[in-house]
């Protein structure tokens, strides 16, 4: 290893991207977009993007729901799993991050398949429950993480037997470890992880990830049968 774990970590990303995930003008353009906008590059790395679109593409799914969209760009790539009549929903609260979001996704030529929801999410998340809008197939939570707790609660409600859920940011920086820790965000990953672990109706796994975004992980969760 070189001195600086990172900068491998980095061009290792580089050279699996240049094989594995080809370069594509809407992807592109969501991310300049995104810098554009000085909104922070905090979107999942291309190969995590694609490895998205493949999880959702092996479940199946027709109904994917996001929590967190930034700019848009882990969910043209889930959008990209979904057949003809297939509906991607995204909740955003910040109304700018919505607009460049919107942006990108009508230059992906997904417009038909995504849905942006402006608002907390908490929020949506209890009036989509309230209007009866499960079972998702497939659900990526990416927001806030204090409000992981309760975003993991409302995907279980709007989940069927066979969901996939997926957790982003569950290590960060291996910060996750420290039991004592005063940030709101490491405990809201915290109390997830647990929350995920306990539950008998899930049964999951959680893996630390390196590369172009660092150090950090996902959970990856199903949910199972009564
Ligand atoms: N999934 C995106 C990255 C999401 S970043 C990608 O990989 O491309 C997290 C997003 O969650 C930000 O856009 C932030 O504005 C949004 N967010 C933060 N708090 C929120 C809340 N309470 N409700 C909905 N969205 C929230
Ligand atoms: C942060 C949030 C994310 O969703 C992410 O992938 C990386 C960082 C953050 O809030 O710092
Ligand atoms: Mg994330």
């Amino acid at each position: 290893m070189p001195d600086n774990p990172y900068a491998m970590w980095h061009a290792v990303d580089q050279y699996l991207e240049a094989r594995y995930v080809p370069s594509d003008d809407a992807l592109n353009a969501t991310l300049s977009n995104t810098i554009e906008a000085g909104m922070a590059e905090i979107n999942v790395a291309p190969n995590q993007g694609k490895m998205l679109m493949l999880f959702a593409m092996m479940c199946g799914a027709k109904r994917i729901l996001e929590i967190g969209t930034l700019a848009g760009y882990s969910a043209i790539w889930m959008a990209r799993a979904l057949p003809e009549d297939g509906q991607l929903i995204t909740l955003e609260y910040d109304p700018r991050h919505a607009e460049v979001a919107q942006k990108n996704i009508d230059l992906a030529g997904l417009s038909d398949k995504v849905e942006i929801r402006v608002g907390r999410a908490v929020d949506t998340l209890a009036q989509m429950v309230v209007a009866g809008e499960g079972p998702f197939d497939f659900i990526f939570i990416d927001a806030d993480k204090p409000s992981n707790p309760q975003y993991l609660d409302y995907a279980l409600k709007l989940s069927r037997p066979g969901t996939v859920i997926v957790g982003d940011n569950v290590v960060r920086d291996g910060a996750v470890i420290d039991a004592k820790t005063s940030d709101p965000n490491v405990q809201g990953v915290r109390q997830f992880n647990d929350l995920i672990a306990a539950n008998p109706r899930l049964s999951a796994t959680a893996i630390q990830t390196v590369g172009s975004k660092g150090y950090d992980g996902f959970a990856l969760a199903i949910v199972l049968g009564d």
